[in-house]
């Protein structure tokens, strides 16, 4: 993806606490994901992922959509200073607006969001609340690319986790919370390295169209 063997670099939106950021920032530094995070981006102002970020020596920046007309003038703010960042892929870590069309247009097959549940299932928010009322006997998160049709961009890979007899929702939030990092530096890597591409709306894979998306196994590798 940098095109010339130089390290990738990666710009990463969180809105949140910033556990998927540290788990790139994590990988990056000690080589399971040869890349560089080179800037962070918010819509919080106190969220601890910027300070995740400053803590890891990465330049962090927060932007408050009540300072803007509307949601077009923040997002231009906030995908100004991403492209200052020059990254070669924009990763959404627990960020928690929606991107307008036109913004995201240019990044299409450059920029990837991890979501909390098996896509196409439960696209949207209280994706775990939503898997244990239609009774899922599966459930976990997708790493895709981020297209105009909300959570609806090629999945690239998907890790799975049973649903339990007796969970609540934070007990099976936090079962998908744990296998999302391994999932996100995963599939951040094909990104980076350009094995898995956005061709035609559809995930291409070493170059050939992949019938379905990975799945991430249990040693963390893709099956
Ligand atoms: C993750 O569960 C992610 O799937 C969802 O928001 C959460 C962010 O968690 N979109 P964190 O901020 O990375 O800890």
């Amino acid at each position: 993806m940098a095109g010339d063997g130089a390290t990738p670099r990666i710009a990463v939106l969180a809105s949140g606490q910033g556990s998927n950021l540290q788990a790139l920032l994590d990988a990056c530094a000690d080589g399971r994901l040869h890349a560089a995070v080179v800037g962070v981006f918010s819509d919080r102002a106190g969220a601890p992922a910027l300070a995740r970020a400053e803590a890891a020596g990465v330049p962090a920046q927060s932007w408050s959509p009540a300072d803007f007309a509307d949601r077009a003038a923040f997002d231009d703010a906030v995908f100004a200073a991403v492209a200052a960042a020059r990254p070669d892929v924009v990763v959404c870590a627990g960020y928690m607006r929606l991107i307008g069309a036109d913004v995201v247009a240019p990044w299409q097959g450059r920029m990837v969001n991890i979501h909390p549940s098996l896509l196409p299932r439960f696209k949207g928010l209280r994706t775990h609340a939503r898997a244990l009322r239609a009774g899922a006997r599966v459930h976990g998160a997708s790493v895709h690319f981020v297209t105009g049709d909300l959570d609806g961009g090629a999945v690239i890979a998907q890790a799975r986790v049973p649903v339990l007899a007796g969970d609540d929702v934070e007990a099976l939030a936090a079962r998908v919370r744990g296998i999302e990092h391994a999932l996100l530096v995963a599939a951040t890597a094909l990104v980076c390295s350009g094995r898995a591409m956005l061709c035609d709306d559809r995930l291409h894979l070493d170059g050939a169209p992949a019938t379905a998306p990975l799945q991430l196994t249990a040693k963390g590798g893709f099956a």
